[in-house]
């Protein structure tokens, strides 16, 4: 397949480009409901027209799993059986019933995973290690994280190579941005040291209020080398998708988020998702 992306699928035979190892994007902002899972869903989904994608849903609320109209507590093996090393994580892993798009679902349980977590030994790196058997299956794993800095998205930066952090257009919008480039930075002394933030992205973007754009503007100023062309305009189709069980890509591709998600994920490639 090719062209969906404007790109060749790097895994086609007969040239083109060659991904041996996908990389591990973690979407992360310990900020709550700044669009992580939102981005997550629909970046997987406009990915995955071209490419192997596995979402990983780290988050116990499992938004990212219902937002494919997946069942969360299905009682199958979730990413918290993996975490705790009762399964590989191949074994919870399920097709979303869409082409190359695969899903780790969440589950509640996970959410006592952080107190089990404690005893356990490597307990940041469970997903690392768990995601290694993997990378050859895929081009690309995201992973969607919960809203907190604790043991979860912890794992998410160790296993990662790569940072999406999705950012509201809002009030002191830079404040929280710096508590997580704080963790980044550690994470990056301590633990895992090729973890690169790969962008922040710009979401709920209202042309209507001069707000929305001085944030951006200034969110560029501060990181102008990390901050996505593309900014994800505020879309009541965006919040719509999720009760439908649908990424945008299906539920409305002509929207505005749609486009937006679809230049993202054109933008994702050429900043070199797939070095
Ligand atoms: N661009 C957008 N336009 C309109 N609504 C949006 C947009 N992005 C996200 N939303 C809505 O805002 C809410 C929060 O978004 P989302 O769940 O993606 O954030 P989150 O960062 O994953 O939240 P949490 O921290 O709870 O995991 C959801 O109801 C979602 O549908
Ligand atoms: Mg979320």
């Amino acid at each position: 397949m090719s062209g969906v992306l404007g790109l060749d699928t790097p895994t086609s035979s007969g040239g083109g480009l060659q991904v041996s190892r996908a990389n591990v994007v973690a979407v992360a902002n310990q900020k709550g409901g700044v669009g992580k899972t939102t981005t997550a869903v629909n970046l997987s989904a406009y990915l995955a027209l071209g490419l192997r994608v596995l979402l990983i849903d780290l988050d116990p609320q499992a938004n990212a799993t219902s937002s494919l109209g997946l069942e969360r507590d299905s009682g199958a093996p979730s990413t918290y059986e993996v975490l705790i090393g009762q399964v590989p994580l191949s074994e919870a892993t399920i097709s979303s019933g869409r082409p190359r798009l695969d899903v780790a679902p969440a589950s509640r349980a996970l959410a006592g995973a952080q107190v089990e977590l404690v005893d356990l030994p490597d307990r940041e790196q469970r997903l690392r290690a768990a995601v290694g058997a993997m990378r050859d299956r895929y081009d690309v794993m995201l992973v969607d994280c919960p809203p907190s800095l604790g043991i979860l998205t912890l794992n998410a930066l160790v296993a990662a190579d790569l940072v999406l952090a999705p950012v509201q257009c809002e009030y002191l919008a830079l404040e929280g941005v710096g508590q997580l480039m704080e963790t980044l930075e550690l994470v990056r002394a301590t633990l895992n040291p090729r973890l690169e933030l790969l962008g922040m992205v710009m979401t709920m973007y209202d042309p209507r209020t001069r707000l929305s754009s001085q944030v951006v503007d200034e969110v560029r100023r501060h990181f102008p080398r990390r901050t996505f062309e593309t900014v994800i305009p505020r879309s009541v189709r965006l919040s719509e998708a999720p009760s439908h069980g649908k990424p945008v890509l299906e539920y409305e591709p002509t929207s505005r988020g749609a486009g937006a998600y679809a230049d993202l994920a054109q933008e994702l490639l050429q900043r070199g998702l797939l070095r």
